[in-house]
């Protein structure tokens, strides 16, 4: 007899692991610096498009394969259409990869939190030479090479992420990952909410804010602003990962689809713009401090939160303060959609062999962290993220969302009757339009930013951030082709007997 799969106990459990999924470190550190550098205040416009012609109808189409066939990515897909089988996998293949260096970003969270704790801040490391240079020891460049050199403060967090995740999930789908995402979300906006008021008060917050939403009108008449704005809202939502139909398909049958979806794209767009402003404002605090223009401190990623914030922590007046709510929130943030990740893995593993939860989390999560400590913890952890990160949301996110929704559309022909299933119980009916989102608008604004991307990269004349070509060429291409092989092949294995897929 197979396993229970788990599931959540009503709708709110599952909005807020949605949520808890969705808002992440692309809240926190990617939309200020995408918005600001993309018209600021003019960009709500392509924003607002993008989150209604794409995001949210996307999210529908997730919901909608993972409720209504009910089950973990690769088994959803191949009762949708046997064929399609390889897309679910492919989905699988992508989570892991992301997991892998995501606990290494979690892991610096942890360890910024804690040298915020310690008054003597001046100890620790600060500014660009501070977090490449003494904390990470990073490899840069062309001195890029394989290397398993530890950082043992890195390596001790990693340990701590990891071992986290594995009780959390051991704990299942109510008992870990809601109970997880209902204590530690409410929790995020409380502590949020207090850093942006906090921020607001430093002197010069105003001018940050000016930076931020001053609106360039004349950015909407550039495209790469609305790729731009397409790609935040992808990224943004967890979309096309396998994520929100794993979630879903934990849901009872009678559930509202519709209505749960509108909240979640709704509240992840909320705390991208409050987060929006609390960095910006404490940028502006760190421009006047260090009698700069605004634009000079504006940095996007990994810069931004652990080059800029650790700087505006040693200014600031109540600086530790700001920093154990700076990355704690990181921290909370990161968790949350970590464990998403993850359970796209857990829970195609479960179904698979039909297994308990507590042995498949074990299955997959403990390989899982020894390859992302042993790979991660060292002096190549950086570059090797900034590749992987780079080519896996390029030629994986956006090649799965695009193949699978035009899958979907044109050769499945799946559309009406996922749009049966979403308005039967769903509160928000969902009209013609939907089609064409997913079927047009979508698929388009994929194709565009992956072929764009391409001519970018190979025509800039530089490798990717300057690494060595081999290091790119393997753990980019190889590992972004790579997966969609691995992915058709292991869609070829049979299922055993003690599978889920016949349950
Ligand atoms: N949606 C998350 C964010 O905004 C990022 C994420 C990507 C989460 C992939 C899960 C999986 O940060
Ligand atoms: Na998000």
């Amino acid at each position: 007899p197979s396993a229970d799969r788990g599931a959540f106990r009503g709708r709110t459990a599952f909005i807020f692991a949605a949520i808890g999924s969705a808002v992440g470190l692309g809240n926190i550190w990617r939309f200020p610096a995408v918005a600001y550098d993309n018209g600021g205040g003019a960009f709500i416009l392509p924003y607002l498009v993008a989150l209604l012609t794409a995001g949210i109808p996307l999210l529908f189409l997730d919901y909608a394969i993972g409720h209504r066939w009910r089950g973990s990515a690769p088994a959803a897909w191949r009762r949708f259409k046997r064929w399609t089988e390889f897309i679910g996998w492919w989905q699988v293949l992508i989570t892991l990869i992301i997991a892998l260096y995501y606990a290494l970003i979690l892991a610096w969270a942890l360890n910024y939190t804690v040298f915020s704790l310690d008054q003597r801040w001046d100890s620790h490391p600060k500014g660009a030479a501070g977090f490449f240079g003494e904390y990470t020891q990073a490899l840069e460049g062309a001195d890029v090479d394989i290397s398993f050199d530890y950082v043992p403060t890195v390596l001790i967090s990693m340990l701590i992420v990891w071992v986290a995740v594995i009780v959390v999930m051991a704990l299942g789908v109510q008992k870990g990952i809601a109970g997880a995402s209902t204590i530690f979300i409410p929790l995020l906006v409380i502590m949020f909410v207090i850093l942006v008021i906090r921020s607001l008060f430093l002197p010069g917050a105003f001018d940050g804010l000016d930076a931020f939403f001053r609106p360039n009108w004349g950015a909407l008449l550039n495209p790469s602003v609305w790729i731009a704005a397409y790609g935040q809202i992808f990224f943004s939502l967890s979309v096309a990962f396998g994520i929100m139909l794993t979630y879903s398909s934990y849901l009872k049958k009678k559930t509202d689809l519709t209505g749960s979806g509108l909240v979640v794209g709704f509240a992840n767009s909320s705390f991208e713009i409050l987060a929006g402003i609390g960095v910006f404002s404490a940028l502006g605090f760190m421009a006047q401090a260090q009698g700069v223009r605004v634009d000079e401190v504006v940095s996007a990623g990994i810069g931004l939160a652990f080059i800029a914030f650790p700087t505006i922590i040693s200014e600031a007046p109540a600086g530790a303060l700001i920093g154990v709510l700076f990355f704690g929130s990181l921290i909370l943030a990161g968790f949350t959609s970590l464990i998403s990740i993850v359970e796209v893995v857990i829970a195609a593993v479960q179904d698979k062999f039909g297994l308990g939860r507590v042995s498949s989390t074990l299955w997959v999560c403990v390989p899982i962290a020894v390859v992302s400590t042993v790979l991660f913890s060292t002096t190549m952890g950086l570059p090797l993220l900034d590749v992987m990160d780079k080519w896996v949301n390029e030629y994986g996110i956006v090649a799965a969302a695009l193949v699978s929704s035009l899958i979907v559309a044109y050769v499945v022909r799946g559309m009406p009757t996922l749009r049966d299933h979403l308005n039967f119980r769903g509160t928000f009916h969902i009209g013609r339009w939907w089609y064409a989102c997913v079927a047009i608008i979508a698929p388009l604004v994929l194709a565009f930013s992956l072929v764009g991307g391409t001519i970018q990269l190979v025509t800039s004349g530089e490798t990717y951030s300057g690494y060595p070509v081999w290091f790119n060429f393997v753990f980019g291409w190889l590992m972004a082709i790579g997966l969609l092989v691995i992915a058709i092949v292991l869609s070829a294995i049979p299922w055993p007997a003690g599978s889920n897929l016949h349950k």
